[in-house]
């Protein structure tokens, strides 16, 4: 009996041996696996690590090329600023010695006028004048200078008068802005930057002036900060003038006289009366839809250096939206043209 329970015995403990050596071996298995998957983490580890110090490399290379950057801005903020202020005293000493010439051509037309009445009556009461004064007379053209005269003093008040308006303008457009929104004509604004561009619209060699058709609604004052919104407008005319400079190359003069270079302004307050819409549409160039997505941003441009920086529309863009909650919107077509649309609240 006691025989049998120890073969029985032995086998079980030979099973519970074989089961054991089993587990081992599994064991064994698993730890090799286990190794291996630790090497492979370890590996991905190092490799995230590695990828993680290239990325922060970047970014610290990144972060010191926006602070260059935004050194640089500050320092033409500063420049532009101070131009501004420059421009505005300069303006202002312009006005004070064209106020002169504006202010002393009133008594010379009547000096003149006097001097020809008085020269006039000369001659009538003495038709018959000396050898000496006849050939003076008609040595100077009197006949010619007495017609020429008003016109010349004419011509000189005009001038006057467009030398204080440009000055004008140049005072309004370059003022320091407010610090806070203030009440303000967005057609004098728009006005002024034309008056301020009227060099680069007006006709030279090889392609006639630029027409400017403006199709001014019936707008309320805007509550705004207005040299911000001249920045604006000033901005978005001036790619429209390189729009259309650039689809004039390969023109002739005669050729673009034909289909003429042409910018489109349209105010109106919006359905609702509670926006106003600004357009500025040009038949320039016009923009591929894949620039269209790309031109807000900032320092994007497709002119050459010197020509465009790429600030113009970031610019514009921040100061319709974040500066007034605007929004600015473009349509175009290559090969059209381009319209660019502005609208802000009016509360
Ligand atoms: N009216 C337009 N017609 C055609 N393309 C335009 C027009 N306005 C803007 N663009 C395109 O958008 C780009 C970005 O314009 P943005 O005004 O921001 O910069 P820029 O004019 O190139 O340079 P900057 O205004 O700083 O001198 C331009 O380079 C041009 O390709
Ligand atoms: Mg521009």
């Amino acid at each position: 009996m006691e025989f049998v329970d120890y073969q029985q015995e032995i086998k079980e403990l030979k099973k519970a041996n074989r089961i054991l050596q089993k587990q081992l071996e599994r064991s064994e298995v698993d730890r090799v696996k286990l190794e291996e998957t630790n090497e492979k983490k370890e590996y991905l580890l190092r490799k995230v690590i590695g990828e993680l110090k290239e990325y922060q490399n970047n970014l610290e290379k990144r972060s010191h090329e926006l602070e260059m950057m935004l050194l640089n801005l500050q320092i033409m903020q500063n420049k532009m600023s101070s131009l501004g202020s420059l421009v505005a005293d300069v303006a202002h000493e312009i006005n004070n010695p064209v106020g002169f010439i504006a202010g002393n051509l009133t008594p010379a037309q009547e000096y003149i006028q006097n001097l020809l009445h008085l020269i006039e009556l000369y001659q009538k009461t003495y038709p018959q004048a000396s050898q000496e004064i006849q050939e003076i007379i008609k040595e100077m053209d009197l006949e010619y200078v007495r017609k020429d005269l008003p016109k010349l003093i004419s011509s000189m008040r005009e001038g006057t008068n467009r030398i204080s308006s440009i000055s004008n303008s140049l005072r309004t457009f370059s003022r320091a802005d407010t610090e806070q929104k203030v009440m303000f004509n967005l057609h004098e604004g728009i006005d002024n930057t034309l008056l301020i561009l009227k060099h680069r619209l007006k006709d030279n060699n090889t392609r006639p002036a630029i027409q400017v058709v403006r199709n001014y609604g019936d707008l309320p004052l805007l509550l705004c900060f207005p040299g911000q919104l001249n920045q604006v407008f000033m901005n978005l005319l001036a790619n429209a003038i390189d729009a259309l400079d650039e689809a004039n190359s390969g023109l002739g003069f005669d050729e673009i006289k034909k289909n003429p270079n042409q910018i489109i302004i349209d105010t109106a307050p919006n359905k609702d009366k509670n926006h106003v819409l600004i357009k500025i549409q040009d038949n320039g160039v016009g923009i591929s839809a894949d620039i269209q997505q790309k031109m807000f941003e900032h320092l994007f441009t497709t002119k050459s250096v010197g020509k465009g920086t790429g600030l113009g529309l970031s610019i514009a863009y921040q100061i319709i939206v974040q500066k007034h909650r605007g929004t600015l919107e473009v349509k175009s077509v290559l090969g059209k043209g381009s319209e660019f649309i502005i609208s802000i609240p009016l509360s």
